[in-house]
């Protein structure tokens, strides 16, 4: 349980990141999100931040230690996909998409990490993707971002491991969500034939994974890459 515990959750607005808010409220932790549009779920703090722009950033996370004190968990939810083959793939639709999914979560993390460190407790949760590790054509941007998280978790957890921070990943699979009502029927049909648990898993499965990592129950699991995709990616 994360009660009394001080959460930010970036992307909180909607989908996986607004879910992941609502369950951290719901187990009586104080909790803001960021959001570049519309409000986190009833009980959260928000606040304005675009996670590609360091300043913004800084106003939002000073503003929540102003409001609920010293932040202790992260969850570097906010992403976006710009889906095209590589030979179509414009420079701005690589750099973008890392610029958010990657850059982002190097942003807010480094600016949380100063008073983890100074508690000498810390929570760092990244949310990936199961083709971060599994690849998927179309996504060689959004696949480079997501990957690249696992790498980033697991050097962040040999710097700061002794220092009672884990930072670990999720992995999520297909979730139903604004991101993957934007697929087409048919695509959506053949993905489903395709994992073994016969779904997509709504956003509050994931939510629950995110809330057990932040917990005490989770303390001596630092580095690791959690999926939540129905056994899609195994061994992946
Ligand atoms: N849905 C899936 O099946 C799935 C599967 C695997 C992984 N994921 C990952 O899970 C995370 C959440 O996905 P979702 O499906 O919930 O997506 P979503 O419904 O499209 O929401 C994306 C969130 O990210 C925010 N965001 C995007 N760019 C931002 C920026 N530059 N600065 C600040 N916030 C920004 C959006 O804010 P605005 O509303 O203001 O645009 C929104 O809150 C993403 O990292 C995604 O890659 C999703």
């Amino acid at each position: 349980m994360s009660s009394g515990r001080v959460v930010v959750v970036t992307g909180g607005n909607r989908g996986i990141g607004r879910a992941i808010a609502a369950r951290f409220v719901a187990e009586g932790a104080k909790v803001a999100v960021t959001a570049r549009s519309g409000e986190g779920p009833e009980g959260t703090l928000t606040v304005r931040a675009d996670v590609t722009d360091a300043a913004s950033i800084n106003i939002a996370f000073s503003e929540i230690e102003r409001e609920l004190g010293p932040i202790e968990v992260v969850v570097a939810n906010a992403g976006i996909t710009k889906d095209t083959l590589l030979l179509r793939m414009s420079e701005d639709d690589f750099d973008s998409v890392v610029a958010t999914n990657l850059g982002g979560a190097f942003r807010v993390v480094k600016r949380a990490s100063k008073g983890m460190l100074k508690a000498r407790w810390g929570r760092v949760i990244l949310i990936s993707s199961v083709v971060g590790l599994y690849g998927s054509a179309g996504q060689i941007n959004y696949a480079s971002s997501k990957s690249g998280l696992v790498g980033f978790a697991r050097s962040l957890t040999r710097e700061l491991g002794s220092r009672g921070i884990t930072a670990n990943v999720v992995a999520p699979g297909f979730i139903e969500t604004d991101m993957t009502a934007a697929l087409a029927e048919e695509t959506q049909a053949e993905y489903k034939r395709s994992i073994p648990a016969g779904r997509f898993a709504t956003a509050d499965e994931v939510a629950g994974v995110v809330t057990w990592l932040a917990s005490d129950d989770a303390a001596y699991i630092s580095g690791a890459v959690i999926p939540v995709d129905g056994g899609l990616g195994m061994g992946h």
